[in-house]
Order: C-alpha cells, then sequence, then structure tokens
C-alpha cells in the first residue's frame, strides 16, 4: 500500500503528515507493509528541508522531519500511489487537474479519515506558531483514521 500527501509547498503540511503518519504506522507494527512520501503542488521550495517551525512542532511530538526534502507532485503520482491525499480544497483542486484517465488511486482530503469530510488542514505558513500545533494534532487524528481504514482494506 502507497501513500502519498500533497500540500501546496511541501515545505509545513504533507512533511508533517509524512512523518507523523509514518511514525503511527510504525507504531502500528505495519511498516513493511506501507510506503509513505509527500509532495507539493506548487514547485517553489523544491529542494528545501521542511519549514524550520514545522521540524520544531514535530520533534516537541517526538518526530524528527529534518531528512525530508520538498518535491512537486507528478502525473505519475497517481500511478503509483494507491492514496493520493491532499490538505485542502485548493490543493485537491490542483490535483482533480493532474490526476490521468488511468488513475485508480484514491484521490482525497486527508481529513476525511478523521471522521471530518471536507475539513481542511489550513494553511500555517504565514500565521504563528499555534498553527502548525494545530496541524500536528488534526494530522495525528487522520493519521489514526486512515490506519484503521487501511487494517479493514487489508
Ligand atoms: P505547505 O505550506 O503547503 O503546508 O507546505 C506552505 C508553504 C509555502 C507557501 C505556502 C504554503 N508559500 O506560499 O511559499
Amino acid at each position: 500500500m502507497k501513500v502519498l500527501f500533497v500540500c501546496l509547498g511541501n515545505i509545513c503540511r504533507s512533511p508533517t503528515a509524512e512523518g507523523v503518519f509514518r511514525h503511527a504506522i510504525e507504531q502500528a507494527g505495519l511498516a513493511d507493509e506501507v510506503e509513505i512520501d509527500s509532495c507539493g503542488v506548487g514547485s517553489w521550495h523544491v529542494g528545501k528541508a521542511p519549514d524550520a517551525r514545522a521540524q520544531q512542532a514535530a520533534l516537541g511530538r517526538g518526530i524528527d522531519l529534518s531528512g525530508l526534502r520538498a518535491r512537486q507532485l507528478t502525473e505519475r503520482d497517481f500511478i503509483e500511489f494507491d492514496y493520493v491525499l491532499g490538505m485542502d480544497q485548493d490543493n485537491l483542486c490542483a490535483m482533480h487537474e493532474l490526476k490521468p484517465a488511468n488513475s485508480r488511486a484514491h484521490v482525497g482530503l486527508f481529513l476525511d479519515f478523521a471522521g471530518t469530510p471536507g475539513a481542511e488542514v489550513a494553511d500555517p505558513y504565514y500565521g504563528g506558531d499555534e498553527g502548525f500545533e494545530n496541524v500536528l494534532t488534526m494530522i495525528e487524528a487522520a493519521s489514526a483514521g486512515l490506519i484503521q481504514h487501511l487494517k479493514r482494506e487489508r
């Protein structure tokens, strides 16, 4: 099973999702069965490590994001990954535009798995530190929900 998290820049929300979900998958004993990656709809930050504030907030919950590097979403991702999960509606619109007709991937919002369909992980980039804490809390809830879903699908 391959899961890809998508946001705008791939330096705040989706690398946080990648790190938190990987940690949760390891805790659940599913590390051998699930591959995880993240990317951005935009290209501005390609090659960069996650935003220092995102790294700091994640470290506060025991998760190290320092090794991650931003990349841009491609058409091929919709063939390679089983789940392509966006953080907000703008991400989702851009994802649907790029998704090729032969993709069989589940394309949707990550927070649908937190039991809050339609809810968005708001962009924390221009806000304060509490925005990054909120991002982590929402992502932890959605990660738990996605793990339950994947276990049922096995
Ligand atoms: P992300 O946050 O999509 O969660 O990585 C953002 C990062 C950078 C920008 C916007 C959002 N930006 O405009 O550069």
